[in-house]
């Protein structure tokens, strides 16, 4: 065979090829007459890019690229075991492998699998609503917090505390801080806990300094705790009762709890170093440690946070 013939005969394999119809597939146009309320919302619907594209398959087209081939439903006159997937009648995993189908290359679901709401049976469904969103963006089922709270009740409590993050009010949402979807192992706090809290793309720092640049860092003295265990170690993400969102009513209680020589750990491996035997506890001015060491989460200038 010479080249031109080569050609020719793979152009027209790949025409044929293209041509041979997916079976069973009716198109949305079908589904009109008897799911009307559906189908004329639907135009609204980022899924619907697929019908106005024209030129996608049949199985990646409209109704169809999600509940699959219809023919043998519309020729019933509907019925719920007649459509390939009904998503009442499916389970959990299969819910995940069909939009996964199309949505598994985004790079925010990458590590949905080993996500714990994957492993908790919360799929797509739970959250996203096809057909009856109420939000403009993202088709989420209900507004973000309220659809979070619907499972996560206890959270939105710690919300309420007189110092908090303001979700409730609207100025942020939970997906400031964590990836629904599932995010990787944190880089800090010896890749322990995850709860899914996201990390800033690309970069593998807390979500936190996304917005609070000024801590980001790198310092010239670095203030251990902040790296290795995270902001978390001395404040409460979501609320507090104590002010800064701190997880201790006194700042030197804070400090104390790590800067008292107990343990094996520090530089010197004889625990942390204690505070010097000048800090008189009695005396008030030392107890609010964070008055002198100003720079607490890290100093370029001062070995102390000094300054
Ligand atoms: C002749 C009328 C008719 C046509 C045409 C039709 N359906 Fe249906 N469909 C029904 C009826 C009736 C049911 C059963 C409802 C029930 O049992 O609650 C149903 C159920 C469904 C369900 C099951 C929902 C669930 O999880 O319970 C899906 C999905 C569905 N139809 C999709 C489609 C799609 C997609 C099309 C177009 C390709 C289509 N239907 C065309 C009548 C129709
Ligand atoms: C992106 C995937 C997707 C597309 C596209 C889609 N659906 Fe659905 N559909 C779902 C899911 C998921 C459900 C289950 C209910 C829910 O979560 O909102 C559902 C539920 C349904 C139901 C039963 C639920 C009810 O409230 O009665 C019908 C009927 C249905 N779809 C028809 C259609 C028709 C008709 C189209 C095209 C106009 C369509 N679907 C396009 C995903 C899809
Ligand atoms: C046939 C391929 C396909 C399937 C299956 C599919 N999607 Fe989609 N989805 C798309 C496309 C294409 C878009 C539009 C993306 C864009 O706007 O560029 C989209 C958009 C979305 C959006 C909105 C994104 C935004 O920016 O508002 C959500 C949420 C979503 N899909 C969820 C789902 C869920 C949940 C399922 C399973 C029930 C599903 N999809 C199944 C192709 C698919
Ligand atoms: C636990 C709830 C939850 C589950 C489960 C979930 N999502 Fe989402 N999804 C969200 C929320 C919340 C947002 C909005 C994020 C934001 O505001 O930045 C979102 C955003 C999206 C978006 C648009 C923005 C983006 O990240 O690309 C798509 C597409 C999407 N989800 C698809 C899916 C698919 C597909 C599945 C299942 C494989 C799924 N989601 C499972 C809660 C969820
Ligand atoms: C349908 C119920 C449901 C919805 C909706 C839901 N979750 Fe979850 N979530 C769970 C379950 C179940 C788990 C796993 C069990 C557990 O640890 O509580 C979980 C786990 C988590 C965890 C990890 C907890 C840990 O200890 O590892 C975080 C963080 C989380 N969800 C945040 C969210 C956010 C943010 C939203 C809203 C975008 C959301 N969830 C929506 C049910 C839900
Ligand atoms: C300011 C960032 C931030 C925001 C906003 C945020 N979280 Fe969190 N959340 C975190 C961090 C960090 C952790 C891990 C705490 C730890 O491991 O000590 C966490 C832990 C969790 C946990 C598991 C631990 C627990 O207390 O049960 C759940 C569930 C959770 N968040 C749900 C939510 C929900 C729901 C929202 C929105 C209403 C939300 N979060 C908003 C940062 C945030
Ligand atoms: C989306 C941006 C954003 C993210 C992400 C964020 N914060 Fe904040 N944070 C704020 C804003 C805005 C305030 C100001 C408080 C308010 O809303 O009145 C604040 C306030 C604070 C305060 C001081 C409260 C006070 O009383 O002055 C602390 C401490 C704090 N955040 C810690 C954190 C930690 C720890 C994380 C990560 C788990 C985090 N933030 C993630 C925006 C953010
Ligand atoms: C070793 C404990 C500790 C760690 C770890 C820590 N902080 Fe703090 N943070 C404090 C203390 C103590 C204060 C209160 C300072 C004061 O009294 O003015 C504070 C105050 C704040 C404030 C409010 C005042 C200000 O300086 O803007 C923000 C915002 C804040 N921290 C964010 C963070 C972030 C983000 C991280 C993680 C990168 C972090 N913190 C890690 C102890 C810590
Ligand atoms: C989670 C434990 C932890 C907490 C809480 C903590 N620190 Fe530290 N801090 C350390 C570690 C570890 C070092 C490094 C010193 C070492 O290697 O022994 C350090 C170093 C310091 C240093 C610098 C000493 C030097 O020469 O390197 C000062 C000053 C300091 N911390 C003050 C404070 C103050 C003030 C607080 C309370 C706001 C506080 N720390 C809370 C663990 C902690
Ligand atoms: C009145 C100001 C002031 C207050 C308040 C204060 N410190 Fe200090 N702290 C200093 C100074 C100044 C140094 C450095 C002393 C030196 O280098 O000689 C220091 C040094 C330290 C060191 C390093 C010790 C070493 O061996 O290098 C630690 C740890 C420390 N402080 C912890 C604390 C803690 C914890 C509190 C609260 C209970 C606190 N400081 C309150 C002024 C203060």
């Amino acid at each position: 065979m010479d080249t031109r013939a080569l050609v020719l005969f793979l152009l027209t394999t790949w025409v044929a090829g293209a041509q041979t119809p997916a079976t069973g597939y009716v198109g949305s146009e079908a589904c009109k007459t008897c799911h009307a309320v559906m189908w004329f919302n639907f135009y609204k619907n980022p899924h619907y890019k697929s019908i106005a594209a024209g030129n996608l398959p049949p199985e990646r087209t409209g109704c169809e690229g999600c509940h699959g081939p219809a023919k043998a439903h519309v020729e019933a006159r509907g019925g719920k075991t007649t459509i390939p997937r009904a998503f009442s009648l499916m389970p959990a995993a299969k819910i995940l492998d069909t939009c996964l189908a199309c949505h598994a290359k985004d790079f925010s679901r990458a590590n949905i699998r080993r996500s714990s709401h994957t492993e908790a049976d919360v799929v797509c469904s739970n959250c996203h609503s096809i057909h009856k969103s109420q939000t403009p963006k993202f088709l989420l089922a209900r507004k973000q917090a309220d659809l979070c709270y619907a499972c996560h009740a206890n959270i939105r409590a710690q919300f309420e505390m007189p110092s908090k993050h303001r979700v409730n009010e609207g100025f942020m949402q939970c997906s400031d801080c964590h990836n629904p979807h599932g995010a990787f192992a944190p880089t800090w706090r010896d890749g322990q806990r995850p709860r899914m809290v996201e990390q800033a793309a690309g970069t593998n720092e807390e979500a936190c300094v996304r917005c609070h640049s000024d801590k980001r860092g790198p310092f010239v003295f670095e203030h251990v705790p902040v790296r290795v265990e995270g902001c978390e170690m001395c404040h409460n993400p979501h609320g507090s009762t104590n002010t800064r969102l701190l997880r201790r009513p006194q700042v030197f209680a804070l400090c104390l709890e790590c800067h008292n020589g107990a343990g094996n750990f520090g530089r010197e491996g004889q625990g942390v170093i204690a505070q010097l035997s000048t800090h008189n506890m009695f005396d008030p001015k030392y107890r609010n440690c964070t008055t002198c060491h100003v720079r607490i989460h890290g100093s370029n200038s001062e070995a102390n946070f000094l300054r």
